[in-house]
């Protein structure tokens, strides 16, 4: 019973960090469900992306699209990235300092939400 409970308060604490975590840092730019704003709706990202690469976009953007030879992992151009930026420009979003766990939270967020995409995104692949 213990146990469950504390599983329970576990996860409800996670939803809302995501949550909270999304509306902080996220918000301004994305929506999930909601169509496109200054960056793409992040509804099904969980499905469109693998964490390995959302990790690597978030934490240097400018990176994955332009390239950067001097940063490792980054020195290449990732093409998937450029046909983002393409289609949102001229925003290009920001570097996020953001943990694995905080990351993984506001992505759980998003599946959760269960909604589907709209916008310019459905036509990048
Ligand atoms: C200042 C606006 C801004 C903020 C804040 C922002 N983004 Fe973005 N994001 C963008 C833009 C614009 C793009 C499209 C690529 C580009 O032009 O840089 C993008 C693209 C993405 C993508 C790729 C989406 C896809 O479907 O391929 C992911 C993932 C993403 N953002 C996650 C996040 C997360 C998670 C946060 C919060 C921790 C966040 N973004 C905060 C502007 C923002």
């Amino acid at each position: 019973m213990k146990v469950v409970l504390m599983l329970l308060v576990l996860s409800s604490t996670a939803f809302a960090d995501g949550k909270m975590l999304f509306s902080k840092n996220c918000k301004a730019c994305h929506t999930i469900g909601g169509g496109d704003k200054i960056g793409p709706d992040l509804a099904g990202v969980n499905s469109r992306r693998k964490f390995a690469w959302i990790k690597k976009f978030v934490a240097y953007p400018d990176g994955m699209i332009n390239g950067d030879e001097e940063e490792e992992g980054y020195e290449k151009p990732d093409a998937y990235a450029k046909k983002l930026f393409a289609a949102y420009k001229p925003t290009m979003m920001q570097e996020i300092e953001i943990s694995d766990a905080d990351l993984k939270s506001i992505l759980k967020f998003i599946k959760d939400q269960k909604k589907s995409p709209k916008g310019k995104i459905l036509k990048i692949k």
